[in-house]
Parts: structure tokens; C-alpha cells; sequence
């Protein structure tokens, strides 16, 4: 083959490739059952896994403003893409070194409804559609869960069910989606002490768990606000990396400060602006990305 006849085998698989991974040209896969999906104490359970792979209604996502292009202003794919690469950068290049389970990211913000679950949700969208990386949301708001409801998903058990049920294996509360590379593990059942669940040692060692059982993983957790929440910043040291959404116009410098100077040092830490914009038009926001100090 020439030099030339490579080069386009080589961008007819890549665009094979692309087209593949688009959100709207999913369809339902089955989980495939790897070795580190089943350990061995879980393996009777992998039927019924299978049985629930959550359908996620990607049509329904893209209405609603999740990774689609607009074609006026620079897309919200390109925006994910990167916040993304450096996210990835940090949890498998030359940093992950540095860093305590760098797979692991947190997506937390000062205060609520300031995006936190969008970003969240995008970035796992992101990921999954597009790298040849698996990716698991965990939603860790469990106070205020909405990753099923953003993701149309009725599966209750969670979270919470796992750190309340010691007989509980992560298998039983992680599940496949329709998105062949995205997982889910939702918030479960509400809980009068939800939030100080995720300041348990069992929480601790889920997360540890999750940060070597699957090092070839990202596993973002969508996070309670910093300020107000003690347990996020329990789950802040528990991770490797944390994304702090900031709703420009609305965050003011003191609060992010107030939410950013109690997290723990060692951590790599991102700035996502989101700026809602919304008219009859135009729905989607606007994201820029910073790393380090964020004074
Ligand atoms: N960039 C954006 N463009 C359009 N809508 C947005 C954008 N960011 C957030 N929203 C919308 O704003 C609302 C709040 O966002 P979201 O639920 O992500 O915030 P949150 O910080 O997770 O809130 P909570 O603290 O309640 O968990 C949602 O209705 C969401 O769809
Ligand atoms: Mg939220």
C-alpha cells in the first residue's frame, strides 16, 4: 500500500470510528462481561446486570442542550472536548504520577444550581462518545440526586443502598447504559443521614475500589455544593482531581475562594465557567476552563 492509500484506509477507519461513537447512532448494547466487571464474588449476579442495561434516550439529551452542535457559536462538544483532555491528561499522563487516584474527579461548585450535574453529565457524554476511555457517573449528590432524572433513568438502587447494606457488591448498583462506554451509578434511596454516608470509611474504600479496580477508567462524581456540605469536602480527599463549576455573572470571587482554599492541596483543580445563555434560540451555555490556583 502506498504511502497515500494508507494515510486514507487510515481516515476511512477514523471516520468510521467517529460515526460509530455518535451519541444519536447508539443502539442498545449488551454488557460485555470482563474479568474486572465480575469479580469472582459477584459473578452470579452478572445475568442480572445484563438484564438491566439502563436504555438512555439520547434524542431526548440532545433536545434538551446535552453535546450537540449548534452551529453558530463554537460547539459544546469542542468546549467538553477541552476540559476533557486535560482531565485526561492529569488521570493518564505524566501527572497521574503526582497525583492520589487521578482517575477519580469530582465535579462540585460553591453553591447549588450552578451546573455542577450539566457539566457532569457532559463531560461523562464526552467521554464516553468519544475516547476509547470507559467512563462511570457516579451521582454523589445524594441529597439532591438528578442524574437519573437528567438521564431518564427509573433504576433506584444506588449509592446510598451500598453504603447503608454491607452485603451489597458495587456490581449490584453499577450498571451498564445504552451509551456502550458510559456506567452509572445512581444516588439510590433517599436516606436521613444521605450526606454523611459519603463521609464513611465504606465510602472511602468504594472509592478506592473504583480508583484501582478500574485504573483504565474516569469515574466522575457529581458532587454536593463546597460550601455548606462538610462530606464534599470529605469526598474531595478521596479523589484525585476536582472540577469547580462557576456560573459566571452569578459566582462571586468570595465564594469560590470560600469553596476552593479547605480543598486539599495535592489536588488537581479545574475551573469550568458555565454561563447559561438562553433566548428562544439558543440554549446552551458557554464553558472555559482554567487550571491551577484559582485565585
Ligand atoms: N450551560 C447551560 N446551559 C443551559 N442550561 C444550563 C446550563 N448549565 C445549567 N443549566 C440548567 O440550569 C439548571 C441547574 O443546573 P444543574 O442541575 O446542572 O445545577 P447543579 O449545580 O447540579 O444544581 P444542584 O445544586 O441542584 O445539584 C438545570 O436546569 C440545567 O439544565
Ligand atoms: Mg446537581
Amino acid at each position: 500500500m502506498s504511502t497515500i492509500e494508507k494515510a486514507l484506509a487510515r481516515k476511512a477507519a477514523k471516520d468510521t470510528n467517529e460515526t460509530s461513537t455518535s451519541v444519536s447512532e447508539r443502539k442498545v448494547e449488551k454488557e460485555e462481561v470482563t474479568p474486572s466487571d465480575s469479580p469472582e464474588s459477584a459473578a452470579p449476579k452478572t445475568d442480572d446486570r445484563v438484564a438491566k442495561v439502563l436504555n438512555i434516550d439520547t434524542e431526548n439529551l440532545k433536545d434538551r442542550g446535552y453535546l450537540i452542535d449548534t452551529g453558530e457559536r463554537k460547539s459544546i462538544k469542542d468546549e467538553f472536548r477541552q476540559i476533557k483532555r486535560k482531565l485526561l491528561e492529569n488521570a493518564f499522563g505524566n501527572a497521574a504520577k503526582l497525583l492520589h487516584h487521578p482517575n477519580l474527579i469530582m465535579v462540585s461548585s460553591a453553591k447549588p444550581n450552578e451546573g455542577k450535574t450539566f457539566v457532569a453529565i457532559n463531560l461523562a457524554l464526552s467521554i464516553a462518545l468519544e475516547q476509547d476511555k470507559k467512563v462511570l457517573l457516579v451521582d454523589a449528590d445524594v441529597l439532591r440526586p438528578s442524574i437519573n432524572r437528567e438521564l431518564g433513568l427509573e433504576q433506584s438502587e444506588g449509592l446510598i443502598d451500598y453504603l447503608l447494606k454491607p452485603e451489597k457488591n458495587v456490581s449490584d448498583i453499577l450498571f451498564q447504559t445504552s451509551i456502550n462506554n458510559l456506567r452509572v451509578i445512581p444516588a439510590g434511596q433517599p436516606h436521613h443521614l444521605s450526606n454523611e454516608l459519603l463521609a464513611s470509611e465504606r465510602m472511602a474504600a468504594l472509592a478506592s475500589e473504583l480508583a484501582t479496580r478500574y485504573p483504565d477508567r474516569v469515574v466522575i462524581f457529581d458532587c454536593p455544593p463546597l460550601i455548606g456540605v462538610t462530606e464534599t469536602l470529605v469526598l474531595a480527599n478521596l479523589v484525585g482531581q476536582a472540577l469547580v463549576v462557576v456560573e459566571e455573572s452569578k459566582t462571586t470571587i468570595a465564594s469560590i475562594k470560600a469553596a476552593t482554599e479547605s480543598l486539599n492541596e495535592d489536588l488537581a483543580l479545574g475551573i469550568v465557567m458555565n454561563k447559561a445563555i438562553r433566548s428562544h434560540k439558543d440554549l446552551y451555555g458557554y464553558y472555559g476552563y482554567g487550571y491551577g490556583e484559582s485565585e
